[in-house]
Formats: C-alpha cells, structure tokens, sequence
C-alpha cells in the first residue's frame, strides 16, 4: 500500500537504514564537503497584471488596465514557473478575470493562461513587462488540451513550455520575440497510452517534470486500490504526434513512451522481515513522489519514505545505477525541489523555520516503525488548508548535515506586513532556478480565510500589493555569483535499469508491510525495538503498530527508550483518522521526549485538504523546548 501526502503521496511500509557515524547528527551523509557560508542575497518583486477586484465581465476596465491586456482577479492565485532560456523572463500560469464580452479584442484576456513576465525591469513592444501567449488561441488550435497550469517548464529550444498536461509551442518563434504571434501558437495535449490497443482517453498523470535533456519526463499517477490512494512515479521519453491513429484526443499531440514505472517489486525493500527479525536498507529506491531531476539530470528526485519517524525528506536516485542519495535531514517537511543547472545548489520549500511539525518530528533518531501507518497523515499536517507553511531555503549539494540546515533565501526583511519575509506570505511549487545559476524565481500566496479571520487566532492582514492582490511573483539574486556556463544536458537513456518498463493494462503492483506479527529490530548501534503489527478486524490490512525501544540507537548519537502505539483506520479514499499513544525518550546529543496526553492523540484529516482536526495532544520537548502542535483548523 502506498500514502497520499497532499502534494505528496509516499510510499508507505518503506524507510531507510542508517549506518553508524559516530558523532555526527546526520548519519546518513558521508564523506561530505564543509557547508558554504551564507551568501548575500536580494530579494525583489516581479511585475504581474494589474488587478480586478472581481470577475463580472467588463470589470478589467480601461482604468484598470489602459493596455486592454487583461487582469489578475484580486483573490486569485499565480503559479510561476523557470526562466526562459535568455534567463530575461520568467513563466508563469494565471487566471484572467473581468474580461469584457466578444467581439471587445480585450475578451481574449479570459481563464488559465500562460504569460511570460521580464525579470531585467524591461518591457516588451506594448509597454507591458509581460506578455499573454496563449490569450485568444481559437478552440480548434488546443484540442485536447487541458487547463495551462501547474508548473509551467519552458523547453531550451526557447519556443514550447510544459505547463499542466499540455505543450505550448510557438513554431519557429522565440516566445519572447515580436514574431511568436497569436497565429503561431499551438496547444498540443500530451497522452500516456494504457490500452493495448491505444484506444481511449489515456492514462491520469499529473506532477509531469520535464528533464533537462528536454526530451524525457517525469511524471505521476494515482492508483485507487484496496479503498485507498496511492501514487506511483513514472520516467518516460515524450514523442510528438503530428498524426495519430487510435486513442483520443485524435489530434497532434506528444505521446509517452518508453515509460518505466519507478518501482520494481523485486528490488530490496526498505524495511523488510525476516523470520521475527525487521530489515532496514537505507539505499532501497524509494520513489514516493517524483519531484524532478538534477541539474545535468543523472538523478530523479523525489519526496521519499522517512529515515527518521515522521520526518519527510526529498532523496535523489540515480537514473542508471539507482544510487540514492539523502538530500534533507532537517525534521520539518519539505516537497518541493529545485536542483541547480550545475548539480551544485538546491532550492526547497520546507516547512523549517516555522516550527509547524516539531510537534510531530523533533525528536531525532527515532526509526520509522509506526511511519508504515502515518506517513500520509504526518505529510497533511504541513498545511492549514491554502495556508502552506512554506519558506524557500538554499542548500549546497550535499544537503543538510551536521549543523548546517541551508540559508533561508528570503530572510534578509523586518518581518513587517507585506516584507519579503512576512510570515502571512508563503510559497508555492515550484521555485526554479535561472540556467545562469545566479537567481531562483518563486511566487507566495497570502493567507486567506478560512486559513485566517473567524475563529482562527490568526487575524486575516490586509495585502499591501497593488490592487490588493494575495499573490506575488518573487526573484531572489544571488549577488555575488558569477554565471554559470554550461554545455547542453546530453539526452539520458530511456531505460532505468532499477524500474520496470510499464506495460499497457498490466496489474498495478502491490507493496506490502510485514505480515502481522512480533519482531525485533536491532539498533545499527545499540539496544532493540520490539515492534507488533496488527491486523484490522477484516484481516485486510495493518491497522496498529505497537513499539518498545530499548536504548535504542541508529545513530550512536540519540538512545531512545519508551514505547509507542499507532493505529490508522481510513475513513475514506483520502481521510484517514489515527490513534496515537506515545511515551519516548532520548538521551544522547539531545534530550527529548515525545508524549501524548492521557487519552491519547487523535487526528483525523484529509491529505487533499489538510484541516487540522484532533482531540488530546501530541507534545516533543527537547532540551527544554517545548513543541506542540496547532490549534484545530489552523
Ligand atoms: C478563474 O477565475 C474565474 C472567475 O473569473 C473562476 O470562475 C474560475 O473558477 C477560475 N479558474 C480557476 C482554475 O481558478
Ligand atoms: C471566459 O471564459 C469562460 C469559460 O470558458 C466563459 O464562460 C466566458 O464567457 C468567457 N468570457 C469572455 C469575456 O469571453
Ligand atoms: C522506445 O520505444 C520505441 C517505440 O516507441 C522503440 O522503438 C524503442 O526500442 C524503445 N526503446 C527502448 C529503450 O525500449
Ligand atoms: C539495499 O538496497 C540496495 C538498492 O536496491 C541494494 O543494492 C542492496 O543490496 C540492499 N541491501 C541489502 C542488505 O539488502
Ligand atoms: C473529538 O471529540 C469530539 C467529541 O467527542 C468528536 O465529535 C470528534 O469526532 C473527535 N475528533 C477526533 C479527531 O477524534
């Protein structure tokens, strides 16, 4: 069985082994490099279309916008993407509203579009510091395609962008330049084939990356098996389709193919059993969600199953030989990545620095036992609703380690109403870096209600953005950067030796937890876990996992004594309610515990929505301070 997460759906019954160094936090990380020193870095805004305050047709008037090239609805939320290969502009997906009625010219400046805004201060012919590409692309010109967002990419070749399940594509014409006309704009629906014969309507994907060979992509899709969701990430090359034959849309499009499923069921599993004995093997591929790729695209990155208990981390697997690498060790959750063109830095978003999941994660060096349950509840908590939590944060390649957690790119405000650090303000997926390596462009979305106001404690702030506007477009500058030049990224193999190539209608594999049972799990370095696994009352599947920690140590740095006790029983596809009985301890670098109240901790929650609903409480106290989780609903 696998979890959702919101964005984020993990593998379940899945985590990593830690080899033993002593003295050093971050285990997992080896032979690694001194971390860098903070950097100088401005943050600055990007420039959007002007704001309507609602969506009446008509209500963009020539007051609003005197260009008559649209506007951005005031309670409405952008989606920005990477640079243009002249690193001069930045993509990005929003939703025009207020446009008047046809045969008004301004009418085309309607729904999900994609535009492009100048990151140099400049403007394009109009006077406008962005340009609409898709506005007014007759029907007949997209069949098939769908809504232009999330996570527009644009191709290096300057002309075509990925944005949802679709490629924009200009032709011959830079999109940037004069010549990429309305008339040359073509939408092209892109289809993952899942019938033998090719017929039908395709496969679901979602998440599509495209690879920095700019010739393959990642993706992922939902499985809905056994009552619960679950994801499975896929690489595949993409082909275009001038002219297709069977399956629908019946259009050019690009197709899917060579598509290998991430996952293997024979490949070493991450936790495993043998006799009454649990495994753990911090190098089994893991792929929970698929993030994207590295720089010069060796690796595929992925939001991956918990090395320590309720703390979720971004891995990179080697495409070829399946090397996994640790990217993120830090306790609060994080999913979006982005890796430098040179593999040298990465940008995340991470919930760090907000201390929203210490309740759940600061204790350190506690193995993943009862994770095989609560991985898609602990992944929902990140959020309150719209509320994401999310700051941008620079690390080197290495990633956390030791005492080093990266730099907070947006730190350097006063924190006051409408900062570049204003707490009100939070970023989405995904912030990207410029090929160039010197700037990272993101965009943050204010908190609204029911996130704030009402009987959240949180008061609703007034943006101070033009129009008002809960969304903002951000270009952070890494001042004292030289560029980076690099020779384009050589096109990967199609194979992954490590997955399984996907065959059309095949049966969806299964992962499986250990069969219920007692086992022992022996510290890398001292002590034991007594871990019982429990069947629901149907026999199904694994409800409760009950654990006793016998100074108990991965690491040689924290020894956990105590004991835990979590059940999980979905209440539907995607609603999952957890009964939680903690008693831990460590001693060692940190002294910690992680304690319920009498009754119990009971959470119950929607990794699609993420509304924090629970009764009694969950508390981590280390060296002193105390975590506790958020208010209900906030
Ligand atoms: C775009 O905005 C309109 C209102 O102008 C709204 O009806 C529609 O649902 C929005 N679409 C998306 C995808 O948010
Ligand atoms: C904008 O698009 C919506 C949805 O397609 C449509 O109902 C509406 O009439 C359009 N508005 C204009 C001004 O074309
Ligand atoms: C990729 O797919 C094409 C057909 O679509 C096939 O000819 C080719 O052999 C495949 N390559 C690999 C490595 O499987
Ligand atoms: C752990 O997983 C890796 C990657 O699949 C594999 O190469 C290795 O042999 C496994 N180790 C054990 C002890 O099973
Ligand atoms: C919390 O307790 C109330 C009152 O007993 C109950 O209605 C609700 O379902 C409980 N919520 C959770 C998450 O246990």
């Amino acid at each position: 069985m696998h979890y959702l997460t919101g964005s984020a759906l993990i593998l379940g019954s899945v985590f990593f082994a830690i080899q033993p160094v002593y003295g050093s936090q971050d285990s997992t990380q080896k032979s690694l490099t001194p971390p860098p020193s903070p950097e100088p870095i401005v943050v600055t805004q990007l420039p959007l279309p002007p704001v309507t305050p609602n969506s009446q047709p008509g209500s963009c008037t020539p007051n609003i916008n005197p260009h008559r090239t649209g506007c951005l609805l005031q309670s409405s939320q952008i989606q920005s993407g990477n640079f243009l290969p002249d690193d001069n502009h930045v993509l990005v997906s929003m939703n025009f509203s207020g446009a008047p009625a046809a045969p008004d010219p301004a009418s085309i400046y309607n729904g999900t579009q994609l535009i492009i805004v100048k990151t140099d201060g400049d403007a394009f012919p109009n006077g406008d510091p962005w340009k609409c590409l898709t506005c007014g692309v007759p029907a007949k010109i997209k069949v098939g395609s769908t809504e232009l967002t999330p996570y527009p990419q644009a191709f290096l070749d300057g002309t075509r962008v990925l944005v949802g399940n679709n490629i924009v594509d200009c032709g011959s014409a830079q999109l940037a330049s004069p010549s990429c006309t309305l008339d040359k704009i073509h939408i092209y629906p892109i289809r993952w084939n899942d019938k033998l014969d090719g017929s039908g309507p395709g496969g679901p994907i979602r998440e599509l990356r495209l690879h920095p060979d700019n010739v393959h992509l990642g993706f992922n899709s939902f499985t809905f098996a056994n009552g619960q969701l679950g994801q499975f990430a896929y690489f595949s090359r993409l082909q275009f389709n001038p002219s297709p034959q069977s399956g629908e849309p019946r259009t050019p499009r690009y197709e899917l193919v060579n598509v290998t499923r991430l996952f293997r069921a024979s490949n070493p599993a991450p936790v495993s059993a043998t006799g009454n004995r649990l495994f753990l093997n911090e190098s089994a591929l893991a792929v929970g969600e698929l993030r994207g790729f590295t720089g010069r695209g060796n690796e595929v990155t992925y939001v991956g199953n918990p090395v320590e208990s309720c703390n979720m981390d971004v891995f990179a697997a080697d495409l070829s030989t399946g090397k996994v690498r640790r990217l993120t060790s830090h306790p609060e959750y994080v999913d979006p990545i982005d890796v430098s063109p040179d593999d040298r830095w990465q940008v995340i978003l991470d919930t760090r620095g907000t201390g929203r999941q210490m309740f759940l994660s600061g204790m350190r060096g506690i193995p993943p036992m009862v994770d095989m349950l609560v991985a898609a509840v602990v992944s929902s908590t990140r959020n309150n609703g719209a509320r994401r939590f999310f700051l941008p944060w620079l690390l080197d390649r290495d990633g956390d380690r030791g005492d080093y957690y990266g730099q907070q790119i947006n730190a350097g405000g006063d924190g006051s109403a409408g900062s570049i650090n204003d707490p009100n303000w939070n970023a989405g997926a995904d912030p990207k870096w410029s090929h160039d390596g010197t700037r990272i462009a993101y965009y943050e979305n204010m908190v609204v209600s029911p996130a704030c106001g009402g009987r959240n404690p949180l008061p609703c702030p007034d943006s101070t953005e033009p129009g008002g506007r809960v969304t903002r477009l951000m270009l952070a500058t890494l001042t004292s950067r030289e560029p980076v030049r690099l020779e384009p990224v050589a096109v990967v193999s199609d194979e992954v030796p490590w997955g399984e190539p996907y065959v059309p209608e095949s049966a969806i594999p299964e992962l499986s937890l250990p069969a219920p049972g007692n086992y022992i799990l022996k510290g890398k370095v001292s002590g034991v876990a007594h871990v019982t696994m429990i069947e629901d009352m149907a026999r199904s599947a694994i409800e409760t996992i009950a654990v006793t920690y016998h100074h108990y140590s991965d690491d040689g740095v924290n020894f956990i004594e105590g004991s835990e006790r979590v059940s999980n029983t979905p209440v539907s596809l995607t609603i999952n309610r957890v009964n939680w009985y903690s008693n831990l301890m460590s001693t060692g670098k940190e002294v910690a515990t992680k304690k319920t109240s009498p009754g119990g901790f009971h959470l119950e929650i929607d990794t699609l929505t993420n509304i924090f609903d629970a009764n009694g409480t969950l508390t981590t106290t280390i060296d002193g301070k105390v975590w506790t989780q958020p208010a209900n609903r906030t």
